[in-house]
């Protein structure tokens, strides 16, 4: 019989309200994903994703961004904080759920391949900010039928990177920009805690043994 694996261990990193980190708190809790929050950080202080991991009894830390940039911080030296940060977690994984930076290899080579980040778009299709707004805009002008949400693998250019979960979307002109975001929302909400719970399960046994110290 094979043995029970231990909960995967989630670092999930946020810029703001926090929603999806709550849909990831809510099926962990729920048992329908595997795993533990065991960090929450953010480069932002006024997050209410912080607010909601407080609330969930979960350590969560800022490095900010802001202030760093001020005293004469650059970009590397953000990642490198933010490295040994989620470091000293020790997770098996890092979900980028609306984390508004774009990370470099001084954070991402630390986690090869165990960084995922979550996109209100289909791959390809409006890389950056805005993209549910970018879509709306792109149905309305010329008639785009579809946009989505995809789960992928960071790779240090912007909302690319290998695909682990992707769900389209149908596009109406008639439909208000407020009512799409609802809609991708809620998509977002659902596919994110699946992929990550099958990205775990996809984790080497060793791998996913050695992280179980702490
Ligand atoms: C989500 O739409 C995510 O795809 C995008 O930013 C939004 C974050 O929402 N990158 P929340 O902070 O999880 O509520």
């Amino acid at each position: 019989m094979t043995p029970t694996r231990p909960l995967g261990r989630l670092a999930v990193l946020v810029s703001g309200n926090g929603s999806n980190l709550q849909a990831l708190l809510d099926a962990a809790d729920a048992g329908t994903l595997p795993a533990r929050v065991v960090l929450v950080a953010s480069d932002r202080p006024d997050a209410y994703g912080l607010q909601r991991a407080r609330d969930s009894g979960v350590p969560a830390h800022v490095v900010d961004w802001q202030r760093l940039r001020r005293h004469g911080g650059e970009r590397e030296g953000f990642d490198r904080r933010l490295a040994d940060l989620v470091a000293r977690h020790n997770p098996d994984l890092v979900v980028l759920a609306g984390f508004m930076r774009v990370l470099t290899p001084a954070f991402l080579r630390h986690f090869e391949g165990r960084v995922l980040n979550l996109h209100p778009a289909l791959p390809g299709a409006f890389p950056g900010v805005r993209a549910i707004e970018r879509a709306h805009e792109a149905c309305r002008a010329s008639g785009l039928r579809e946009t989505g949400v995809m789960v992928h693998r960071v790779v240090p250019e912007v909302d690319a990177g290998p695909p682990v979960a992707v769900e389209s979307i149908p596009l109406d002109p008639s439909e208000s920009l407020e009512a799409l975001t609802t809609r991708v929302h809620a998509v977002e909400h659902r596919i994110l805690p699946a992929a990550v719970a099958e990205v775990l399960a996809a984790l080497p046994d060793d791998e996913f043994a050695c992280r179980r110290a702490s």
